[in-house]
């Protein structure tokens, strides 16, 4: 099938940079106690705008915690953990990031607080408390069980008892992270005010943590069976969530209107530039999913799209996605496309290491802002983690594991005399920062090409897409075009040498070949893909 969409030659910054985004735990360890820090992160500031080229960095949170679901349980909106420096800390980083001419976006965690927060405490001291209704407490039914049957993602129940004051308390995730009443007015102008807090000291947007969780059924209705459960194989959920449907406990309408007042902010912060709102949207039906647009693209400017990650990775089922994505788009809406993250693992270890130069390929080629997760581009895997070196309880920690920098001790990423919080993979002396700048044909050096090469190309950044019909079941390709520039990207997913035939275009040169080892010109009509290979192809005419 061939398809069309029209560019919006728009230059705005979050549709055409790249967003990397930062686990701050795993970056570097700026103070030598063996975990991550934002004094860290501005050490590696050059690195990010200098070497990789990137526009933006999103920060998973720092705030203070008990890190029992490593920093999305908060117990301080508006303030930094010691673990990770201050709040002068971060102003400093945020100057530097500036100076860099990098954005800084950080994680807003709407839906739930930590059990240590004041506001919690509070909460659960007596039925009487004026902030009792900050969060969601329920009487048990009339036999003493929890008020209905909704399930979190351990597989638990959501519901808490306490005895002391003899009601349930709902927790969408652990039990130390109660979910806080969005449809408490004060609740929400609360919330609102701690975007402002990190506004006024000049943050460029914000990350928003499982939006489709704070509004809930106001009749808490029983999630009905689900007839046939599935656990998401990309996904660290318990398979007890799947055993029921969860229409009842997400994705309640209301929750538009918060996103609508959270947008309004922060246009009201937009001057020069654009204030940015992305979403952790889960992966859900497309009329559903496009809502977070807002009707009138008055909501996210990037929902997050995850099928990426839990698409198998075959040239057809890709294929399939991105037109599907692209015919569901509203005229204006705009896409992205998301690879990996800090919940689910790494592309080289679900989809193989020969995945991994032409992941990004795609991702960097795509129309739409791509989010890369920090080391992927080095390709990084998975690092197993013991039972004693485990700290998340979901088993997320293989993915988090530390940036690896050079091939000293711990990869650089911590002093030698100090341990790293999660370890390093044996092979880091070769797989490192370090090691591939200075290797021409690294996966570091393919994604600082293809992101500088992505910056200078308007048919990149804003041109329209085009797949086109290939017979050869392996391999993708499409046309990137704007005006005065035709960009073809042809990959070949198999592991069989292919010979494409593109027969209605004209010749072309090889800008940029995954193996960094081919800049020839090509006849489109017989165009050699190597087994694994990618090719960016600029089109003459
Ligand atoms: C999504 C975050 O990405 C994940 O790490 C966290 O555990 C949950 N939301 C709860 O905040
Ligand atoms: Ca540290």
């Amino acid at each position: 099938m061939i398809m069309r969409r029209e560019a919006t030659g728009s230059r705005d910054w979050w549709r055409t940079g790249v967003i990397y985004q930062i686990y701050p735990r795993s970056f570097r360890d700026g103070n030598g106690d063996g975990i991550g820090d934002l004094f860290g992160v501005i050490e590696h500031l050059p690195y990010l705008s200098e070497m990789l080229g990137i526009e933006a960095i999103w920060l998973s949170p720092f705030y203070p915690s008990p890190m029992r679901d490593g920093g999305y349980d908060i117990s301080d909106f508006t303030n930094v953990d010691p673990t990770f420096g201050d709040l002068a800390t971060f102003r400093s980083l945020l100057t530097e990031a500036h100076r860099h001419g990098l954005k800084v976006l950080i994680d807003y965690v709407p839906n739930h607080t930590s059990d240590q927060h004041p506001w919690f405490v509070a909460s659960r001291s007596a039925r009487s408390h004026p902030l009792r209704d900050w969060y969601i407490w329920r009487d048990p039914r009339p036999d003493g069980s929890a008020p209905n049957n909704w399930v979190e993602e351990t597989g638990n129940s959501v519901w808490e008892w306490e005895e002391r004051t003899g009601q349930y308390y709902l927790h969408s995730h652990y039990v130390s992270q109660p979910d806080l009443n969005w449809r408490n007015p004060s609740v929400r102008a609360a919330m609102i005010d701690v975007l402002r807090f990190w506004l006024d000291l000049g943050v460029d947007g914000f990350r928003i943590d499982v939006p489709h969780l704070i509004m809930k059924d106001p009749q808490w209705r029983d999630n009905p069976p689900n007839p046939h459960p599935q656990a998401n194989p990309y996904d660290r959920q318990h398979p007890l969530f799947h055993t029921q449907l969860h229409v009842y406990d997400r994705q309640h309408p209301d929750l538009h209107e918060v996103y609508r007042e959270i947008r309004t902010v922060l246009d009201s912060y937009s001057g020069e530039y654009d204030h940015v709102m992305m979403g952790e949207t889960e992966v859900c039906a497309w009329e559903t999913w496009l809502r977070y647009y807002g009707q009138d693209q008055d909501e996210f400017h990037l929902p997050f799209h995850f099928q990426l990650i839990e698409t198998p990775w075959q040239a057809g089922a890709i294929r399939s996605f991105v037109e599907t994505f692209e015919q569901h788009l509203p005229m204006g809406a705009w896409p992205n496309y998301v690879l990996g993250n800090h919940d689910r693992p790494r592309l080289a270890t679900r989809c193989g290491a020969e995945a991994v130069r032409i992941a990004a390929m795609l991702l960097l080629t795509l129309r739409g802002t791509p989010t890369l997760y920090y080391g992927e581009e080095l390709g990084m895997p998975d690092v197993p983690v013991t039972p004693q070196q485990q700290q998340d309880p979901l088993g997320r920690d293989p993915t988090r594991t530390p940036m690896l920098w050079n091939a000293e001790p711990h990869a650089g990423f911590c002093p030698p005399q100090a341990r790293p919080w999660l370890p390093v993979p044996s092979d880091y002396r070769t797989t490192n920062v370090a090691t591939q700048l200075s290797a021409p044909h690294s996966t570091l050096n393919l994604y600082r090409r293809l992101v500088a090469y992505r910056r200078a190309s308007e048919a990149l950044c804003t041109g329209t897409y085009r797949s086109i019909p290939l017979s050869q079941e392996g391999c993708y390709a499409y046309l990137r075009e704007a005006k005065g520039q035709r960009v073809l990207v042809a990959l070949n997913l198999s592991a069989q040498e292919q010979v494409v035939s593109l027969s209605d275009l004209r010749e072309g040169w090889v800008a940029i070949s995954t193996e960094l080892d081919r800049q020839e010109a090509i006849d489109p009509n017989r165009l050699l893909l190597r087994k694994h290979e990618g090719l960016l192809v600029e089109l003459r005419g």
